[in-house]
């Protein structure tokens, strides 16, 4: 199979992250549950990854480092830690379900701040004008699911610490390609799914946490502290996890972000561009194919839509993986991004890269492609 649909999860894991999954299965029991060998084993790799990921993304404490399930586990947490039902949120006009769907859940007021596509400098006019006392939360994603595009969150972070307005960043594209600084940016969260760009397995999730911000909890339970008190504890990362970790998946999680540290982010980067580039370029000398890109790539990463002008996105999607191509069609969970973009109505075929592609792969793909369009 030929893999191109890293934005949902990176399929291709370093080698290291199975084999760390295995050693925690057979070597760890509870964090916090225990001062045996086996619990205190599992305490210090929860600790590591944390610490890990801490220095990777700017956070001055690894107990401001809380291990979700996912991107959209932690972004319902800093969603509903700041914004009150009926409460008001600006968000940009790409976002995806995981940050819209909580926000209807709470009836809240939504100002979306639209910018046209690859106009990082619009996006920016955009969020000037809808953040406003009284705003609850500005939500961003730094990429976007669908186009790649990349927004200017250290503007928007900017802007939200002059108006004294809560910015949460939804890292789900990010995370392991670009850098992001969570205290130099003051952001109040920053969520993060483990199994895309950190190369860690499904079931991880981050959630960073500001320094001065109040989580709520959404799940309430055994935390292996305070244990004769009935209220969660005040402190992280307790407070937010409740219930047995997902050992297995946080060993994992520690050889994926290795992974990217030792291998650079900028590397990844690069690479993902460059393959996505190959392909955006292959399919422009293609007829019936309307990509999604500015000539060189410019603001996006290694996501790359495309729509085809006289056949569904479904049956390129299906037919592209009879011939052993994997792709995702549809609207990506990202309503909001295909209506700003305007394709809504028929969605796209994206491509998404990880350091794991080539450009043979890329070759292959665009022959395919041709087929499948005929
Ligand atoms: N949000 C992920 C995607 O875009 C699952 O495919």
């Amino acid at each position: 199979m030929i893999y191109l649909d890293s934005a949902a999860t990176t399929f291709q894991k370093p080698p290291a992250v199975a084999a760390a999954m295995r050693d925690a299965l057979l070597t760890m029991s509870s964090p916090g549950r225990g001062g045996h060998p086996a619990a205190m084993r599992a305490a210090d790799i929860a600790f590591q990854c944390r610490s890990e990921l801490a220095e990777l993304f700017g956070v001055g404490n690894p107990e401001r480092v809380v291990f979700t399930e996912n991107a959209t586990h932690g972004l319902n947490i800093a969603i509903k830690s700041l914004v009150p039902p009926g409460g008001r949120a600006v968000v940009s006009g790409y976002e995806h379900n995981a940050v819209t769907r909580p926000l209807k859940a709470l009836e809240a007021k939504i100002d979306v701040a639209t910018a046209p596509l690859f106009h990082p400098d619009a996006v920016t006019v955009a969020f000037e004008q809808h953040v406003k006392p009284g705003v609850d939360a500005v939500i961003c994603n730094h990429i976007s699911n669908v186009f790649g595009f990349i927004q200017p969150v250290e503007e928007i972070a900017a802007l939200c610490r002059e108006r004294g307005v809560p910015f949460i960043i939804d890292a789900s594209q990010s995370a392991g390609v670009l850098p992001l600084n969570m205290d130099r940016l003051g952001a109040a969260f920053i969520a993060m799914p483990g199994h895309k760009g950190l190369y860690g397995p499904q079931g991880t999730g981050v959630l960073l946490c500001g320094e001065n911000v109040t989580a709520k909890t959404l799940l309430e339970g055994g935390t292996g502290s305070l244990s004769i008190q009935q209220e969660m504890p005040d402190f992280l990362p307790d407070r937010l996890e409740a219930g047995t970790h997902n050992m297995p998946g946080i060993s994992g999680l520690l050889a994926g972000v290795k992974y990217v540290r030792q291998r650079g982010m900028q590397n990844i980067l690069d690479r993902e561009r460059r393959l996505a580039l190959l392909a955006a370029e292959g399919m422009r000398t293609i007829d019936g194919v309307r990509v999604f890109a500015l000539s060189g790539l410019r603001d996006q990463a290694g996501v790359l839509s495309f729509a085809p002008k006289y056949k569904d996105v479904e049956e390129i999607g299906s037919g592209l993986a009879e011939k052993g191509i994997a792709v995702r069609s549809g609207l990506h969970c990202a309503p909001f991004a295909h209506r700003s973009a305007g394709t809504l109505d028929t969605g796209t075929v994206r491509l998404s890269f990880s350091d794991f592609n080539t450009p043979v792969e890329v070759y292959r793909f665009l022959s395919v492609l041709q087929g499948v369009l005929r």
